[in-house]
């Protein structure tokens, strides 16, 4: 067996009075496509802010290539390669769809103790091509963000993801409140993450998304996994009665 790129390991965490992770142990591999499903509050957001640096656990470890880290600001996540789409993702509306895809990482033209001058043109060219390498169709690098549909946004959290190399990429919840057609579209986005190598964690309310994207099924209720099964091997039957 190939050594897990991510290892969850009795990972607990409180909020004041809620103990919202009850001892954690998930072991991911190289290249995984895996839905982690739950009721409201069962732990899943708690879980991924964990991983992606925004919070960090009580008690427990989260190992990287077999390594303990210790991720202490999404920045320090997105280092070792792991990045996260938010259903409500960190965009800026008014700001450009290139602007957007560099943003915080701008390539400069040049940079003279410290200040540099964005490199615009490399900004438009590299977003076209990455925009293009997710498949999605969009009139100008220029558009501004706010002036795209949810599913399009999505797209291009995921294109950023694709073109700053992630190794790992968490959707909590990138279909909420997306059109059936769009939602198509981002479940094909997820998909296309297998032929990539690309590691994925889908986070989603809908077992139909999750079952008809993911190859493996992990299920939480009350701060604990409670199922970990190749999706081959269980249903929505027996995870809705454990949840
Ligand atoms: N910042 C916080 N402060 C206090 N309690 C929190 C905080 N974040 C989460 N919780 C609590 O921790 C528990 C787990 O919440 P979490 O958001 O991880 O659940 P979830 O599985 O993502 O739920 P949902 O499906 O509704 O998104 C809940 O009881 C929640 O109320
Ligand atoms: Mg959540």
């Amino acid at each position: 067996m190939t050594e897990p790129i991510i290892a969850i390991r009795d990972v607990h965490k409180w909020y004041s009075g809620v103990h919202a992770l009850k001892g954690v142990d998930i072991d991911i591999r190289p290249g995984e496509l895996v839905g982690l499903i739950g009721d409201n509050g069962a732990g899943k957001s708690t879980l991924i802010k964990i991983l992606s640096g925004v919070t960090r656990p009580d008690q427990g470890q989260v190992l990287i290539d077999g390594q303990t880290v210790d991720l202490k600001s999404p920045k320090s996540a997105m280092r070792l390669g792991i990045e996260t789409v938010y259903q409500y993702n960190s965009m800026v509306p008014t700001m450009s769809v290139a602007r957007n895809l560099f943003i915080g990482r701008e390539p400069l033209r040049f940079s003279l103790f410290g200040i540099g001058l964005m490199n615009q043109a490399k900004m438009r060219h590299d977003s076209i091509r990455a925009i293009a390498d997710v498949d999605l169709h969009l009139r100008s690098p220029d558009a501004l963000v706010g002036e795209l549909s949810g599913g399009q946004r999505q797209g291009v959290a995921i294109a950023r993801a694709m073109y700053f190399k992630s190794r790992v990429l968490i959707l909590d919840e990138p279909t909420n409140h997306l059109s059936v057609k769009e939602t198509t579209k981002v479940l094909g986005f997820v998909s296309g993450l297998k032929a990539q190598m690309i590691t994925g964690i889908f986070i989603s309310h809908n077992l139909h998304h999750v079952f008809s994207s993911c190859e493996r099924i992990i299920a939480m209720a009350r701060g604990k996994v409670v199922l970990d099964k190749p999706t081959d091997r269980t249903s929505m039957e027996e995870v809705q009665e454990l949840m």
